[in-house]
């Protein structure tokens, strides 16, 4: 495994941009001195065993607040009404779609962690046969995600609220076309690679609800990360890395460039995608 730059970013922001809710997410992975065991007191009782990510209060900007409270949003918000992170009931992404155009058999795909949603919103406009699922915990996110969707009027997406672990967890078996999983925190520091969530443990409740055939996709600018990736991924039953073991793949052009890949791009790193089929 390759050694990668061992930075703290140490970011601190408090103004009340787009831009600061998305910093506030990157604490997560650069500076969270509060993360050295994996049983921080709870916030609330759904969000309790969740490690891959620190959930925090920032400041929601004025779509983003709309999207969370006006009716015309409710349709792409799945749980916003059940509270913070409740996926009680989350049992069927398929059947959210169940009366909107495309309907409950198009192919589906669930991205992970999508932050403030600008690239999982890009790549549902630009497959509007497909449907996309993309679950996260930082509100603000949620809520400019959602006002993206519905200012462009997309049919083909929903927002869940809440640990993707504990929503993949309730899913059934071979159930989704497309997981993905895009800059995910990286968790610099060696006491938090448990953190991590390409990790065996979580890959296998990731691949239990891939179709047969399905991909798993995900990048990072981390080094050190891609080649945990690569490793853990490689060496997981059930999953053949679509580039050849021990290869990463080409910058896939359906892949926009998301709000991470760009500042790590202009910090100098790389950025290493990976794709895997599921046998
Ligand atoms: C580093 S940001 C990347 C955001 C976006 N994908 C991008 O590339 O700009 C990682 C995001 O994953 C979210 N996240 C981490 N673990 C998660 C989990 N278990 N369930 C849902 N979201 C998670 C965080 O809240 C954060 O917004």
């Amino acid at each position: 495994m390759s050694q990668h730059p061992d930075i703290n970013d140490n970011i601190t922001s408090s103004n009340t941009t787009d831009e600061q809710a998305l910093n506030s997410t990157e604490q997560h992975s650069d500076i969270d001195s509060s993360a050295d065991s994996e049983t921080e007191p709870a916030t609330d009782k759904h969000l309790r065993i969740v490690n891959t990510f620190m959930k925090r209060r920032t400041h929601m900007n004025k779509n983003a607040e709309l999207a969370l409270t006006a009716p015309e949003f409710a349709d792409y918000l799945v749980n916003n009404s059940f509270g913070d992170g409740n996926l009680d009931g989350i049992d069927n992404l398929r059947s959210l779609f169940t009366d909107s155009p495309n309907g409950s058999e198009a192919p589906l795909t669930l991205e992970i962690g999508f932050g403030l949603g600008d690239s999982f919103i890009e790549m549902a406009a630009a497959e509007p046969t497909r449907n996309f699922v993309g679950v996260e915990v930082h509100e603000p996110g949620i809520g400019k995600c959602a006002y993206m969707a519905g200012t462009q009027g997309l049919t083909n997406v929903k927002i869940i609220n809440g640990d993707a672990i504990q929503l993949l967890k309730q899913l059934p078996e071979n159930h989704i076309d497309r997981i993905q999983l895009y800059f995910p925190d990286p968790w610099q520091k060696k006491r938090h690679y448990k953190r991590r969530f390409v990790s065996p443990e979580r890959m296998t409740i990731v691949t239990r609800s891939l179709k047969q055939g399905g991909w798993f996709h995900t990048a990072t600018d981390w080094e050190h990360y891609a080649f945990w990736m690569v490793d853990v991924l490689d060496n997981f039953a059930g999953l053949t890395n679509q580039a050849g073991a021990g290869n990463f793949t080409d910058r896939p052009d359906f892949r926009p460039m998301t709000k991470f890949e760009r500042r790590g791009l202009e910090r100098g790193h790389g950025v290493w995608d990976l794709i895997y089929i599921k046998d």
